[in-house]
């Protein structure tokens, strides 16, 4: 049975880079929730409506809408799945096992990193409108300015990736993170990696783990 995946980490910690990384790599499927809920807000349907001001002000969304968004949008029989911002509270840990994992295995891989750092990696984010690809003006610039290698799409700037709103989310993240990293290391679940090394070097600790 193949191993699932979970991801946990800061904001701009590269579990979205690692994620798509080993999609191509390895034929993960990937369920990113701020992804999902990115599109609702994209597509102004109502839970987009509901979660706009929310997101952009780097806050959570409740448990309750992002569970059921995650529901409806993975199959475990499809194969092995990486869990990208999901959970971020020890209820969506706990509904992650009870309702979707259920006795399918998996490993929860934190990305370490000090938080120092990640501003700069967050404002200097720039993602693919139409491919999703994820670049950095500083670490991993595109080709062609304001374009994406892979697609040519258009590269744009994330709306919670203003000064504010990244301080925000690393004080949610600092005060969220703890019990959900004991509640992984109680069950022997949890890998810890040096998300501070090149993303080529992350990516092989990742594959590591996850053997
Ligand atoms: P979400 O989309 O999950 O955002 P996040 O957790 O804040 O994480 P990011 O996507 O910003 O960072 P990342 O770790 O993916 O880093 P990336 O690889 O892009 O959530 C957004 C919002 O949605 C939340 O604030 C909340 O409102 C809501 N939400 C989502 N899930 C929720 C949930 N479960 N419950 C409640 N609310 C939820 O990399 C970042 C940058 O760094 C890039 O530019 C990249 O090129 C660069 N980089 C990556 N790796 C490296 C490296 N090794 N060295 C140098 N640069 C690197
Ligand atoms: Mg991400």
């Amino acid at each position: 049975m193949s191993i699932q995946a979970i991801f946990l980490g800061a904001p701009g910690s590269g579990k979205g880079t690692q994620a798509k990384n080993l999609v191509m790599d390895l034929n993960f499927n990937h369920v990113s929730t701020g992804d999902l809920l990115r599109a609702e807000v994209e597509k102004a349907t109502d839970l987009g409506k509901r979660v706009s001001d929310i997101m952009s002000r780097g806050a959570l969304v409740s448990d309750e809408i992002v569970l059921e968004l995650l529901k409806n949008n993975c199959d475990l029989s499809n194969g092995a799945y990486i869990f990208d911002g999901f959970p971020r509270t020890i209820d969506q840990a706990k509904a992650l096992d009870e309702v979707v994992l259920k006795d399918f295995p998996s490993k929860a891989i934190y990305f370490d990193i000090s938080l120092d750092v990640l501003k700069e990696r967050l404002v200097n984010r720039r993602t693919c409108g139409d491919c999703g690809a994820i670049y950095n003006l500083v670490y991993k610039s595109p080709k062609t300015d304001g374009k994406c290698d892979l697609c040519d799409g258009p590269l744009v700037d994330r709306k919670d990736d203003t000064e504010e709103a990244v301080g925000n989310r690393l004080n949610v993240f600092k005060e969220t993170i703890d019990p959900i990293l004991e509640y992984y290391e109680q069950k022997q679940r949890l890998i810890r990696v040096d998300a501070g090394l090149k993303p080529a070097e992350i990516l092989e600790k990742v594959k590591v783990a996850l053997e």
